[in-house]
């Protein structure tokens, strides 16, 4: 695939080649990264980057646009038929943008919005004091009621939102291993006069899979998302709109021109890509056995007493307090297991005790691993594997062994590179 690159740039080539055999040697238990098709990579390196086609379909302020029209038309309709939307804007390059143009279509500076507690995992882009949107709007935040079990403090939420009357209620998350209800953020949008916007960027996947609930399903406003998680596409973000037309319209303004120059059409084409495979039936068998890999991860954890928050998981991914059950922290354990060929990564967990670059958590998810092929048995290996290296820390022959095997089971799955028949 980099035969141009080799013969022309060896440093940018060698670059590409050492993460190639990462990637095929290491397992990745990121649960926002995952490996996409050759298709989507093909698409995603396409003629398609010589194009600008600032505008959308039909209605761009350049010549040529035969070919990005047909392609952002094509992956559009998909994104409304796999969500259930009734419009779609695939032009954000990311989900961070994805946020931005929400809020930027939404709210006047000032407004408030409600969302959940970043260290209870909520995003970055959620409100966090270091970005830009804290110093533009105002973030309230709802909570888990009880860490150990995961539920949303539905009451506390419905009690800030009469008390702060926010213009969104944000639903979603990037570190929470549970399901929301998604029927009482509606009923608390409703009762307070909010938008109703579901962050599907690390779910979008299951939901799309039809193993999560869809929050249009209950009446939500907006969902934004990446594509490059759950989703398996190309690294970029999407925003859904349940059914207004002046919502939808809104929203098209605030990504272009309100927030961005031209569209990655070459991304947008392996957007529609990955779109056309996860609307094949074989992507809802994978969806359905994320959810089971994860549950078989979670058994072993829980057999070997790491206190897990929210209990465990329902979803794609687990938060283990591993300072507090193994005595690591957070950011030695990711160090550890890296050594080992597993690459996760630390982070806080609610009410955190240690600071963020060195919390007590590690966050891990099977996407990745389960469009490896692994089943829940390589699965609950896996884990207890990660439990070994972590028990085993200090030595180093038990440290290689387990490297070893992790390096065979990797080059027992090899990365796929189509999942359409
Ligand atoms: C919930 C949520 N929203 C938004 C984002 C931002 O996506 P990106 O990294 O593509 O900007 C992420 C990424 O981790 C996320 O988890």
């Amino acid at each position: 695939m980099y035969d141009s690159i080799g013969k022309q740039d060896k440093e940018v080539s060698d670059a590409l080649a050492g993460e190639e055999a990462r990637e095929a040697n290491g397992l990745e238990l990121i649960p926002s990264e995952n490996y996409v098709s050759l298709a989507v990579r093909e698409a995603q390196g396409s003629i398609l980057t010589n194009k600008y086609a600032e505008g959308y379909p039909g209605k761009r302020y350049y010549g040529g646009q035969e070919f990005t029209d047909a392609v952002e038309t094509l992956a559009i309709e998909r994104a409304k038929k796999l969500f259930n939307a009734g419009f779609a804007n695939v032009q954000p390059h990311s989900g961070a943008n994805a946020n931005m143009a929400m809020y930027m279509a939404l709210l006047e500076p000032g407004d408030t919005v409600l969302g959940m507690d970043l260290s209870h995992g909520g995003h970055l882009t959620h409100g966090h004091p270091v970005t830009y949107l804290a110093k533009i709007f105002n973030f309230v935040r709802y909570k888990m009621k009880d860490v150990e079990t995961g539920e949303i403090d539905y009451e506390e939420m419905r009690r800030v939102a009469l008390e702060h009357k926010p213009k969104i209620i944000l639903a979603g998350f990037s570190a929470y291993s549970r399901e929301l209800d998604y029927e009482k953020f509606v009923a608390i949008a409703r009762e307070v006069g909010a938008y109703a916007v579901a962050d599907i960027a690390h779910i979008a996947g299951l939901i799309a899979g039809g193993v999560h609930k869809n929050p249009f399903d209950a009446g939500f406003d907006i969902m934004t998302s990446t594509t490059h998680k759950t989703l398996r596409g190309p690294r970029g973000g999407l925003i859904l709109v349940r059914e207004s037309e002046e919502l939808a319209k809104k929203i098209d303004k605030a990504v272009f021109p309100g927030l961005q120059g031209g569209p990655l059409m070459q991304v947008i084409a392996a957007k529609a890509v990955a779109f056309g495979e996860a609307l094949q039936p074989s992507f809802k068998t994978y969806a359905a056995q994320i959810l089971k890999n994860a549950k078989a991860m979670e058994e072993v954890f829980r057999a070997r007493g790491i206190r897990m928050l929210a209990g465990g998981t329902s979803n794609h991914l687990i938060l283990a307090d591993v300072f507090g059950s193994l005595g690591v922290s957070g950011k030695e354990a990711e160090s550890i297991l890296d050594s080992v060929g597993i690459t996760l990564n630390k982070n806080v967990i609610a009410d955190d005790s240690r600071k963020p670059m060195d919390p007590s958590g590690i966050r891990f998810g099977t996407p990745a691993i389960t469009t490896r092929g692994f089943k829940e048995a390589e699965c609950a290996r896996v884990a207890e594997l990660m439990l070994n290296a972590l028990e085993g820390r200090g030595d180093a022959e038990k440290l290689g062994a387990i490297r070893a095997e992790i390096t065979a089971l990797a080059q027992k799955f090899p990365i796929p590179e189509s999942f359409t028949p």
